[in-house]
């Protein structure tokens, strides 16, 4: 049998290769990315997950660094109806930007946190 000659073999993976990235359209490789669901932010499935991910390594009922509390719902409560927990992860002028030291808060995680907020801030 004659041999495929080795430029041969390359250029196809090559084709392959350029062909397969024909659709790497973010919408078709993260269908769920732009889509950001935040009518049912309650505190136990959606806010406490942002809390401990983002917030109560400083925040801890023993550490509560400006003596503000985001690992339980008591506490987060508090900063929550004062106006001072959505001034922090909103970055608003006059309050020190929350989490501190690291990057804003994601479009959805923001969302979410207005919407329990603009709730009531329940204990949901
Ligand atoms: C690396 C530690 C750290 C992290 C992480 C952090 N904070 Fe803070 N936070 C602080 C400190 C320290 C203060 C006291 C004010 C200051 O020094 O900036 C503070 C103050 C606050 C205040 C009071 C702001 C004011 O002006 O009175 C709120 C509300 C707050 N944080 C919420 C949050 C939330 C919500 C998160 C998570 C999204 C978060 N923090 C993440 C350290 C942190």
């Amino acid at each position: 049998m004659k041999k495929i000659p080795y430029f041969i073999i390359v250029f196809f993976i090559c084709m392959i290769a350029v062909s397969s990235c024909y659709n790497d359209k973010e919408a078709y490789l993260y269908p769920f990315a732009s889509i950001c669901d935040s009518s049912n932010a309650t505190y136990s499935q959606t806010i406490a997950p942002i809390m401990t991910a983002n917030c109560n390594i400083c925040h801890s009922t023993v550490l509560a660094s400006g003596s503000v509390i985001t690992d339980t719902w008591a506490g987060l409560n508090v900063v929550a109806l004062n106006g001072k927990l959505w001034a922090g992860v909103d970055w608003s002028a006059g309050f020190s930007p929350m989490p501190k030291g690291s990057s804003k808060l994601s479009a959805c995680d923001l969302a979410k946190i207005k919407k329990w907020i603009n709730n009531g801030a329940t204990n949901n």
